[in-house]
């Protein structure tokens, strides 16, 4: 089997992170965003994954042929020369995703605990062109909604990002179709859920499986850390032996086994702590991710934030309120950062005291 990542352009709503990283390669609870898709793909038995980017800085090349060689799967890259939306990159890809077998397709900004064994099983069962993946939701109009049979899971109608209350379960951005999905799209800048969807529902042909699990969009600062949460929960109900045990920690902690962490600190809950990160004594630190290789000084506390790789933290500073830091950040000694968004290689010598960004 083959799947479908589309990867998109720069991910301008993950900055300042992606400004250093291409968004499929920023980790997310310690892992590139990207593997935690096509590890779940490897898992189904898919041995290719082509990543659909309307961009490609060289810095994914090396990655791609690393993680191709450990996982056993072949990584491929389709690159558009302009943006071809959410459906013009399958009738691109056409060609690699050939017309025997139904492939996968993912949305890259999406997390969840992904059912795709039953999702293949539901697309056998039915026998649609498509099936796609549905979480319940609190903010219908940020998304796109389904109405469908709960009896058949036929769906009904398709309704992308609706001004007006219809339901509230979401396309999760994981589907699984059949070649036969590629007729009703044309080799142009096209969007899967106004102009795909909308004409196989009305086909019959759609059909929808509800996820039991979590899912998050982590595509902006805020739903990455509640994503975040929801990740670590879910290694907890799996009595995931990854998770960090010992008196400093609180709730559900991550720590890659190469950071180091100072006596008296209290970590946790929800945080995650990425490899080679150094973090000083008497630090308190939730409800956060450090990316790796940033160093934190003692008696400093860090809530609801994001430190990008190699950032420095001095000691007795307060960051806070989704402050997102990009890559080697510095922070002076006795600082308070509240909503800072800090692009690379910044210092930081002030007080930041309500949300901004820091060029
Ligand atoms: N290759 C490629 N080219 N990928 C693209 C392009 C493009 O021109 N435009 C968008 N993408 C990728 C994005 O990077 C993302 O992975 C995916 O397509 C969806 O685009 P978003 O911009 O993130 O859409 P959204 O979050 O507003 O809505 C989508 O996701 C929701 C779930 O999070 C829709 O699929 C909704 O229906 C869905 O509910
Ligand atoms: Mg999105």
């Amino acid at each position: 089997m083959k799947a479908l990542i589309l990867v998109g352009g720069y991910g301008t709503r993950l900055r300042p992170l992606t400004l250093s990283h291409p968004k499929p390669l920023v980790e997310f609870c310690n892992k590139a965003m990207v593997m935690h898709q096509i590890e779940a793909l490897a898992k189904v038995s898919v041995t290719e994954v082509i990543l659909a980017v309307s961009y490609q800085p060289h810095v994914m090349d090396d990655f791609l042929q690393r993680e191709q060689k450990k996982l056993g799967i072949k990584i491929t890259v389709s690159r558009e020369t302009e943006p071809m939306g959410t459906a013009g990159p399958l009738k691109l890809a056409q060609p690699l995703l050939g017309d025997s077998e139904p492939f996968f397709v993912f949305n890259s900004d999406v997390t969840c605990d992904y059912p795709l064994a039953a999702m293949i099983a539901a697309h056998q069962r039915h026998g649609g062109k498509a099936t796609i993946l549905l979480t319940k939701v609190d903010e219908p109009s940020k998304f796109g909604i389904v109405l469908y049979d709960a009896e058949t899971m036929q769906v009904k109608a398709f309704r992308e990002k609706p001004t007006e209350w219809v339901g509230n379960m979401a396309n999760a951005g994981v589907y699984l179709l059949s070649p036969s999905v590629l007729e009703y799209i044309e080799l142009r800048p096209m969007s899967i859920e106004r102009e795909v969807f909308p004409a196989l529902a009305a086909d019959g042909a759609l059909y929808a499986h509800e996820l039991s699990g979590y899912w998050a969009d982590i595509g902006q600062p805020k739903d990455y850390l509640r994503g975040m949460s929801l990740h670590l929960q879910s290694l907890r109900l799996r009595g995931s032996p990854e998770l960090a045990a010992g008196p400093m920690f609180i709730g559900n902690v991550l720590v890659d086994t190469t950071a180091q962490i100072g006596k008296d600190c209290r970590i946790g809950p929800d945080v995650v702590i990425g490899a080679g990160c150094i973090i000083e004594e008497g630090v308190r630190i939730k409800s956060s991710t450090l990316l790796p290789g940033s160093r934190v000084k003692s008696h400093t506390w860090i809530a609801n934030s994001i430190i990008g790789w190699g950032s420095t933290i001095g000691s007795w500073v307060r960051i806070e309120n989704t402050s997102v830091l990009g890559e080697d950040v510095a922070v002076k000694d006795e600082v308070c950062v509240n909503g800072g968004v800090i692009l690379p290689h910044k210092s930081v010598t002030e007080h930041i005291l309500e949300p901004r960004i820091v060029m």
